[in-house]
């Protein structure tokens, strides 16, 4: 079943009934205002930081689901009557629902009785506000007479603060009104030198401030009463909940259409011009008043739309398929790709799954991210690259989070997450592959923010490494210190307490628990680091390197196999985790998908009873689960895996996030088919046609599916903000259509299913367009290369000549 469709040549997707399972979801801004829409225009805005500076409030765990958001009332000053264009919050039975969730925009309208009303909702590039373009058209054969009224809800700045301090916060709120422009001015008087305001294009006949006068007492956003009445208040907050509200008149002749744009922004004004006149309390509006007055202008809206479209599709330009799989062209093309970007903005922050004011940005998180959107925005990924090694302490350790907004580590979660440094060398080895630009290596970087410490960055990857060779336990495998990258595999918690975190809570000294998945990251990581020594010339690090990470994988061979399968690690007691020996939790997926990616067993056969043992035992028709069997009970030395019922998220969920390591396993085997069949369980838009049990967007990867053991199987849940999104869009990219970055140049080494003839790609890498075509001539995965006409050995296109702009690449596949 399906509540919509693509619409591909738009880069949209249309959603054609507006209750979806569950709110299907966009993102607003890519540089530092962002919003969240829903498709029924809920959600909310907030400027770089979804906690610190959250401009409008939204009640997560609602009943229903999504309630609260940027909601416009049309009423017929007839009739009486009131509706919202975007179902909710009046949800009334309406004609010809349309949301079109797009590149940065959203439009959200439908028709009732006779008057159709569309909204436009995005963020101009470059601007600190968003727009709303709202229009309405006639037709009826009668004349009509409408109220429209808009509404916000700010949120007091803190969006933790507001949902906890109210003995403060209902005595704070201000605003200003004036020339119709709402301003939000709680807490200027004294620390804060931002405010928000809310324009409106059309006269304003009156407006709100003070939310009970807009709903009216015991009443709700569904039935506001100065909407039932016909008329807003003017009401000014003092204290209690201020929020936005302006009324404008429309009179529409049959067939006849109108538009009015709403702009909701974000402003901040030096601290010794705060006020107007200077010893006043009065904001001083004069640096805001003229971007009111530029995106009032329809003119200027569709302009910056247009803009806006461009942006797009300049970023998606450099990298696009043509092959003969639709699901696998439009995630690729938009959907996947506009997803990393999403995961670059957010982090794992702020979504409907993520609340904006719990988790900052993840250390493990933002470098693995990195894979997916380096190479759309690689200026903007080298700043992200600074930051997270600057929160990198001096052990070579990592702080697992920080907050975007201050670029601190997160105290309350802290470190000892051991494979978060590792990450930090992969993040870079990505940037260095796709943009060549050595000097990274060589940016000074603090550690922990402490001024005075900057080292090279190459220095932060170096003790990185070393602070794995620092912590290796009894069998010479690294400690998993709090967890590796399941979170949930806490093995040295030993938590007996309810509500106790099993993030944080560490009760063992962490001296026996090993992790053979970091042992694979390390093993990659060190070939990773040895590359770029060698790169810079320093061969002796390069083969230290190497000899460190050949001893590992000597490790992993004698103490990190199970007979048909990697273990995952060993518990705090020596016993194995992830073997014959156990119970329950026997084969994990994360050591078979990481060791075979790492380049692990690929010469002794191990690397194929390793996938052999994905097939047998972990694979479904809708992904890969993490482990069998579930654990079905709790157990102590185990920590949170065991905490969720049998199927879900990391007991036995398919984690989407590392299904691609087994697809580029795959691929490593030469298997085509099965790595492309693996691609194709999760991808979201091959699901679409069973959205009424996937139930998440079909146009962006979720978090997790459930597994066999739930009773709700195929179920996804966590849309939007998942590791995912890049290890889906680099193992389809780069390990299955094979365009691959390399330190040498663009790799082409596709691993395609047999029945695919070839394919067809364009490529922008280091300033130069590949135009790349792919034919089959055999069943294999053998390359020959012809560059412009002329015969080149191996797989990496040599670097063209400079001036060069466009080079033609044929691939022949035998
Ligand atoms: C989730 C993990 C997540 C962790 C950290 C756990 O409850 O299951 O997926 O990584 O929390 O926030
Ligand atoms: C989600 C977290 O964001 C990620 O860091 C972690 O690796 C996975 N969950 C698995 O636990």
């Amino acid at each position: 079943m399906t509540f919509g469709h693509f619409d591909d040549e738009n880069r949209e997707y249309v959603i054609t009934r507006p209750d979806t399972p569950l709110p299907w979801i966009n993102y607003l801004g890519c540089q530092a205002y962002f919003g969240i829409i829903s498709n029924t225009a809920g959600g909310y805005s907030f400027y770089n930081d979804a906690r610190l500076r959250r401009l409008t409030r939204y009640r997560y765990n609602h009943v229903p689901f999504d309630f609260g958001g940027r909601y416009i009332y049309l009423r017929d000053d007839e009739s009486g009557e009131f509706w919202s264009p975007s179902w909710q919050p009046t949800r009334h039975d309406l004609e010809n629902y349309t949301c079109r969730h797009g590149l940065g925009y959203t439009i959200i309208g439908s028709r009732y009785r006779g008057i159709e009303a569309h909204t436009n909702y995005f963020v101009p590039l470059d601007e600190n506000l968003e727009v709303w373009h709202l229009t309405i058209t006639n037709q009826r054969s009668q004349r009509a007479a409408l109220s429209v009224f808009s509404s916000i809800e700010f949120c007091l700045w803190d969006a933790q603060d507001d949902a906890t301090n109210f003995q403060r916060n209902f005595s704070i709120g201000e605003v200003e009104v004036e020339d119709g422009v709402i301003y939000h001015k709680t807490e200027y008087r004294e620390r804060r030198d931002h405010f928000a305001y809310f324009a409106c294009s059309g006269e304003v006949e009156a407006y709100d401030t003070q939310r009970e006068a807009f709903v009216g007492p015991y009443r709700g956003w569904d039935k506001p009463l100065a909407v039932e009445r016909g008329r807003l208040t003017n009401s000014i907050a003092h204290g209690w909940a201020p929020i936005g509200a302006h009324q404008v008149k429309i009179e529409l002749a049959p067939g006849g259409s109108g538009q009015i744009t709403f702009v909701l922004g974000y402003h901040e004004n030096p601290r010794d011009r705060k006020f107007d006149p200077p010893e006043s309390q009065i904001l001083n509006k004069q640096t805001v008043k003229p971007v009111i007055a530029k995106y009032l202008n329809a003119d200027v809206v569709d302009a910056a739309f247009q803009t806006l479209r461009r942006h797009w599709d300049g970023l998606l330009g450099i990298l696009q398929v043509d092959t003969p799989d639709a699901h696998t062209n439009r995630m690729v093309n938009i959907w996947n790709a506009y997803q990393c970007m999403a995961t670059f903005n957010m982090s794992r922050s702020a979504s409907f799954y993520e609340s904006g004011i719990g988790r900052g940005l993840g250390f493990r998180d933002s470098n693995q991210d990195l894979l997916g959107f380096v190479h759309m925005v690689p200026a903007r990924a080298r700043q992200r690259i600074l930051d997270l090694a600057a929160t990198q302490l001096p052990t070579g350790g990592a702080y697992h989070q920080y907050q975007p907004l201050t670029k601190r580590g997160n105290n309350e979660v802290g470190s000892n997450f051991n494979d978060d440094p590792h990450w930090l060398i992969l993040g870079v080895a990505a940037y260095l592959k796709e943009t060549a630009d050595w000097s990274i290596l060589s940016e000074p970087v603090a550690y922990d923010n402490e001024p005075g410490s900057e080292q090279p960055l190459y220095e932060h990857l170096q003790r990185s490494f070393e602070y794995t060779l620092a912590r290796l336990g009894p069998h010479g495998l690294p400690l998993i210190g709090r967890a590796d990258w399941n979170d949930c595999l806490n093995l040295n918690c030993f938590s007996d307490t309810p509500g106790q975190s099993f993030q944080t809570t560490t009760n063992k000294d962490g001296k026996v628990a090993e992790s053979v998945f970091i042992a694979a990251l390390f093993v990659l990581a060190g070939k990773e680091l040895a590359a770029m020594a060698c790169a810079q010339g320093r061969n002796d690090e390069a083969k230290s390197y190497l000899v460190e990470a050949a001893k590992m994988e000597e490790i992993i061979r004698r103490h990190g196999w199970d007979g048909d399968w990697f273990l995952r690690a060993y518990d705090d007691f020596g016993r194995k985790v992830g073997s014959k020996e156990c119970a329950e939790g026997k084969v994990f997926i994360e050591t078979q998908g990481f060791c075979v990616l790492a380049g692990l067993g690929l010469d002794n056969g191990m690397a194929a009873k390793s996938m052999e043992s994905v097939r047998r035992h972990l694979a479904t028709p809708h992904g890969i689960v993490l482990q069998q069997p579930a654990y079905s009970k709790y157990y102590l030395h185990l920590g949170e895996i065991s905490s969720y019922p049998p199927g879900y998220k990391e007991n036995a969920g398919i984690f989407c996030h590392n299904n691609p390591w087994v697809m580029i396993a795959e691929t490593r085997l030469g298997n085509g088919d099965l790595a492309f069949d693996y691609y194709s369980r999760i991808n979201p838009s091959a699901r679409e046609g069973i959205s009424d049990v996937h139930r998440c967007e079909p146009y962006v990867y979720a978090q997790m599916i459930a597994g066999p053991d739930a009773p709700t199987h195929g179920e996804a849940k966590n849309s939007w903000l998942t590791g995912t999104a890049a290890w889906n869009y680099f193992a389809i990219t780069q390990w299955i259509l094979g365009i691959r970055t390399s330190y040498e140049g663009l790799q082409i080494s596709p691993v395609v299913p047999k029945s695919w003839r070839g394919f067809k790609a364009t490529r922008i890498f280091r300033g130069v367009t590949y135009h790349i075509t792919v034919e089959r001539t055999g069943d294999g995965n053998r390359i020959a290369l012809t560059v412009d006409g002329v015969g080149v050995p191996g797989e990496v296109v040599p670097k063209p000549p400079d001036g060069r702009r466009e080079i033609s690449v044929r691939a022949r596949l035998s």
